[in-house]
């Protein structure tokens, strides 16, 4: 049964936080939300800053750049609505920290801790801008808090070219390293990526959607993303990995 959304889109402002017109319940939610949301920017953000450390060529490096960049910045728009709501970069991590640990956030934090090749970049980069593009476009965009819909809105445009370079990326990788790597290397990838949307029907998600601050369960996000990757894998010629189909997704055997 559809979940009844309490609050319609851009409905809800800071000073109805402040001034404490909506339930304390809503506000405890946001802060999470935000803060799973900045976390992923920021560990998107060290993948990028690890990736500079990469030889690559020169249009390859202009692209980091700018990503690095760009996700900085996303993740200090996300901190930014979280300081307004009273909350500090340092508390917001102290809550993801027990989310970071689990196999939601093992894609950010591989690429941020372990990514080592061109293939792991654009790896990371389907794995992050491609599900974030999903996440912000369809979850974030229409949310009932005003202030991260129209942080969304600028994401998204930034995002919508992070994906394209992935998506472009994969292409030629099929050429420069072979379908071979290129089908090990989504095969080691891509359950993480899809569990980047997190477990399904959760009790969070279930409050997130009745307050509006989601739009879809993270099980159909991540449907949504197998759908549109596995059609541009298989226009390549390559192959998609078999997956489980209990969260959190594994290769099957
Ligand atoms: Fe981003
Ligand atoms: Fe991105």
């Amino acid at each position: 049964m559809p979940i009844k959304r309490q609050f319609a889109p851009r409905s809800v402002e800071l000073p109805d936080i402040k001034l404490g017109r909506v339930e304390p319940q809503y506000t405890k939610v946001l802060m999470r939300l935000l803060s799973a949301h900045a976390l992923a920017e920021k560990l998107t953000a060290e993948g990028y800053d690890r990736a500079a450390g990469l030889s690559v060529t020169d249009e390859l490096r202009t692209v980091i750049e700018k990503n690095r960049a760009e996700e900085r910045k996303h993740a200090g728009l996300v901190y930014h609505l979280l300081t307004e709501l009273g909350v500090t970069e340092a508390a917001a991590d102290r809550m993801m920290i027990t989310a970071r640990k689990s196999p939601s956030f093992e894609a950010p934090r591989r690429f941020a801790e372990r990514a080592r090749t061109e293939l792991d970049l654009l790896m990371a980069s389907l794995s992050l801008d491609v599900t974030g593009l999903i996440m912000i476009g369809i979850n974030y965009k229409d949310s009932s808090y005003a202030p991260h819909c129209r942080a969304a809105e600028i994401i998204l445009e930034e995002e919508s070219d992070h994906e394209s370079f992935a998506m472009e990326a994969l292409s030629e990788a099929a050429e420069q390293f072979g379908p071979d790597s290129v089908n090990q290397a989504l095969s080691e990838w891509l359950p993480a990526a899809v569990n980047f949307f997190g477990p399904p029907g959760s009790g969070f998600t279930y409050d997130c959607l009745r307050l509006g601050l989601k739009a879809k369960d993270n099980e159909e996000l991540a449907e949504l993303y197998l759908t549109v990757l596995g059609r541009k894998v298989e226009q390549l010629g390559l192959q998609m990995p078999t997956l489980t189909t209990q969260y959190p997704r594994a290769l099957a055997q």
